[in-house]
C-alpha cells in the first residue's frame, strides 16, 4: 500500500473522491466486470487514451506519482557557469507522428480561450498528431502534478506579447488536467496497464490537478494573476511588446501602428512587478517588424521600416539585441529578485504567405515541414541566434550578474508549423480583420513550449 504516496498528492478535499473510490473498486474488484471497468476508466481520462496504454506506453514518460521512472535522463549537458545548462539541443529534429492526443481538449480545459479554438471555427484537426523529437534526446510529455511539485510556493511570470499569452493559456489548459495517479493494492489489474506503468500495484485511481483561480486582472486584461491554492503557486501574465519602454507614435492626433521605443530604458511597466517572482519566461521579438522611431538618452538615433532618409535604419535585428540587452542587463542587476530563474523563449516567426499581420495573407498548409535546412539568411533563425548571444552574454561571471538565465529553444521546431496556426479558423471581429499565422492553436505543438520548460526545471531529458 502507498499511502504515504496518496497523502502527498491529494489534497483534503479530494481525500473524500479516492476514499469512495477505493470503496468502489473494492467492491468490483469481487466482480468478474472489474478489469473491463478500470480499461474504461483509464481510456475515457484525457491524458491516457487506450491506443497511449497499449501502444504508445513505451514512449510516453512514467506517470508514476512517486514510483522511480525507469530513465535516468543522462544525455550530454552543456554546462554553463550557473546551472541552468541546456542539457537537450532541441533546435536539431523534426515532427514526428504521434497517435496521442494532447492530454486537454477544448471542453476539459476549465480557462480555455476560445480566440484559439481552431477546431469549433472548422480547422481539420490534423495538426495535433505530432510530435518535436530532437536529434539527440526526447522531452518528456508534460506531466503536470510533477510541474506543480516543482513550483509549490513559487511565482511564475510570463513577461512578453500575445505569444507569451499563448503560452500561460497552453500551460493553464495543462496544469488543470487529470493526472495523478494513487495505486492501491488488492485489486486485479489488466496487463497492459502493468506492463505500461511497470508497477507491481493493482489497482489506479486517477486524482483531479487543481483548476487555477484568477485572482486578479487589470483594465486591460494584460497583467493577470492565477494562483493554485493546494500548491501555493502563483503564476502571472505581464504585458510588453518591446521589453523597453515604448509608446505608440501619434499620427495626426490618433495612435497610429508604429511606435516610439529608448533603446536604453527597461519598461517599469513589468519590471517594478519582477522581486518576488522566482521563475520568469520572456517572450518576444514579432513587435519590432513595425515601423518604430528608436530613441536612446532621450534622443532619437535610427528608425526600423521607416522611410525617413533622415534616419539611420538599424534592422530589426540589431533593434532587437538592443532591447533585449537592456532588459536581461536590468534582470542581472536587479536587486531583489533573489534566486530569480529567467528563460528566454525563442523567437518564433509567423507563417504568413502572401502578406503581413498587417497585410493581410494566409496559412493553410496541412502538414508539418519535414525540412532539415535552415536557410542562413532566414530572419528568425538570425533573431534566435541574437537571443543565445545575448543570453550568453549576461550568463558570463564577468558580468557580475545575480540571477540565473535559460533558454526555451523553440525557433526551429516552430518553423515547421505553419499547419497549426488558426488561420481563418478563429472569431474574427471583424470581415476586414486578417487571418492569424502567428499564435497557434491550443491544444497544438505550442504545449511542446511547457513539455520543455518543465524538462528544463528538473533537468531531466531522456536518451532518445
Ligand atoms: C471543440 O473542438 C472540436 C474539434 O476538436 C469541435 O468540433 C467542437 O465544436 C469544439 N467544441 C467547443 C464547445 O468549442
Ligand atoms: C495628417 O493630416 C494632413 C491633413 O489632413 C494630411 O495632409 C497628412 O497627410 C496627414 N499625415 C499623415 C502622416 O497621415
Ligand atoms: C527628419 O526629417 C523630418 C522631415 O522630413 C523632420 O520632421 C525630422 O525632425 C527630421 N529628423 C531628424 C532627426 O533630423
Ligand atoms: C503569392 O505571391 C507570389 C509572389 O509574391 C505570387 O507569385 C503568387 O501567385 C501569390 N499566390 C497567391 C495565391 O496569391
Ligand atoms: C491556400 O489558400 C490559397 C489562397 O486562398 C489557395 O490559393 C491555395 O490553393 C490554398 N491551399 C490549400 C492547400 O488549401
Ligand atoms: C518531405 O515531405 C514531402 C511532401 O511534403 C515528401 O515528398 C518528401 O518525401 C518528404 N521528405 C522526407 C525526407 O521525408
Amino acid at each position: 500500500m502507498e499511502w504515504s504516496v496518496i497523502q502527498k498528492k491529494v489534497g483534503p478535499l479530494l481525500w473524500l473522491l479516492v476514499i469512495s473510490t477505493v470503496l468502489v473498486l473494492f467492491i468490483m474488484h469481487s466482480s468478474p466486470a472489474f478489469s473491463v471497468s478500470i480499461k474504461a476508466v483509464l481510456t475515457q481520462s484525457p491524458l491516457v487514451t487506450a491506443s497511449d496504454v497499449t501502444n504508445q506506453s513505451a514512449s510516453l514518460p512514467a506517470n508514476t506519482g512517486g514510483v522511480t521512472p525507469v530513465h535516468d535522463g543522462s544525455s550530454s549537458p552543456q554546462l554553463s557557469a550557473d546551472g541552468i545548462e541546456e542539457q537537450c539541443d532541441t533546435s536539431k529534429g523534426k515532427w514526428v507522428r504521434e497517435p496521442g492526443a494532447s492530454i486537454y481538449t477544448n471542453l476539459t480545459c476549465p480557462t480555455y480561450p476560445d480566440i484559439n479554438n481552431c477546431g469549433k471555427y472548422g480547422k481539420d484537426q490534423s495538426y495535433l498528431y505530432w510530435r518535436w523529437q530532437p536529434d539527440g534526446c526526447d522531452i518528456p510529455r508534460f506531466e503536470p502534478e510533477t510541474f506543480l511539485n516543482i513550483v509549490r510556493g513559487k511565482r511564475m511570470a510570463f513577461v512578453g506579447d500575445s505569444l507569451a499569452r499563448n503560452q500561460i493559456d497552453s500551460l493553464l489548459c495543462l496544469l488543470s488536467q487529470v493526472t495523478s495517479y494513487a495505486f492501491i493494492a488488492g485489486a486485479n489489474s489488466t496487463p497492459e496497464i502493468s506492463r505500461s506503468y511497470d508497477l507491481q500495484h493493482d489497482a489506479l485511481i486517477l486524482v483531479q490537478a487543481e483548476t487555477p483561480r484568477e485572482v486578479s486582472r487589470d483594465s486591460s486584461g494584460k497583467y493577470v494573476t492565477w494562483y493554485f491554492p493546494p500548491h501555493d503557486f502563483t503564476l502571472m501574465v505581464m504585458w510588453t511588446e518591446y521589453f523597453v519602454e515604448a509608446r505608440p507614435r501619434i499620427i495626426n492626433g490618433t495612435a497610429s501602428n508604429s511606435f516610439e521605443i529608448h533603446l536604453d530604458r527597461v519598461s517599469t511597466s513589468w519590471a517594478e512587478k519582477l522581486p518576488g517572482v522566482d521563475y520568469a519566461v520572456l517572450s518576444g521579438g514579432n513587435w519590432f517588424f513595425r515601423a518604430i522611431h528608436l530613441y536612446e538618452e532621450g534622443k532619437i538615433v535610427g528608425c526600423v521600416n521607416c522611410r525617413e532618409q533622415n534616419l539611420t535604419e538599424f534592422g530589426v535585428a540589431v533593434t532587437i539585441r538592443r532591447a533585449l540587452r537592456t532588459a536581461l542587463r536590468f534582470i542581472s542587476s536587479c536587486e531583489d529578485c533573489e534566486g530569480l530563474v529567467t528563460f528566454l523563449r525563442t523567437f518564433t516567426s509567423s507563417h504568413f504567405e502572401n502578406g503581413s499581420w498587417l497585410t493581410g495573407g494566409y496559412c493553410n498548409r496541412t502538414q508539418p515541414s519535414n525540412e532539415t535546412r535552415t536557410p542562413p539568411d532566414d530572419v528568425a533563425w538570425e533573431i534566435r541566434k541574437i537571443q543565445l548571444e545575448e543570453i550568453e552574454r549576461v550568463r558570463r561571471p564577468e558580468s557580475g550578474g545575480k540571477t540565473r538565465f535559460g533558454v526555451l529553444d523553440v525557433t526551429k521546431a516552430m518553423m515547421l508549423r505553419a499547419d497549426a496556426h488558426p488561420g481563418d479558423h478563429w472569431t474574427k471581429k471583424s470581415k476586414a480583420s486578417v487571418n492569424d499565422c502567428l499564435h497557434w492553436c491550443l491544444p497544438g505543438p505550442i504545449d511542446m513550449w511547457s513539455d520543455l520548460l518543465l524538462a528544463t526545471l528538473e533537468k531531466k531529458f531522456l536518451p532518445s
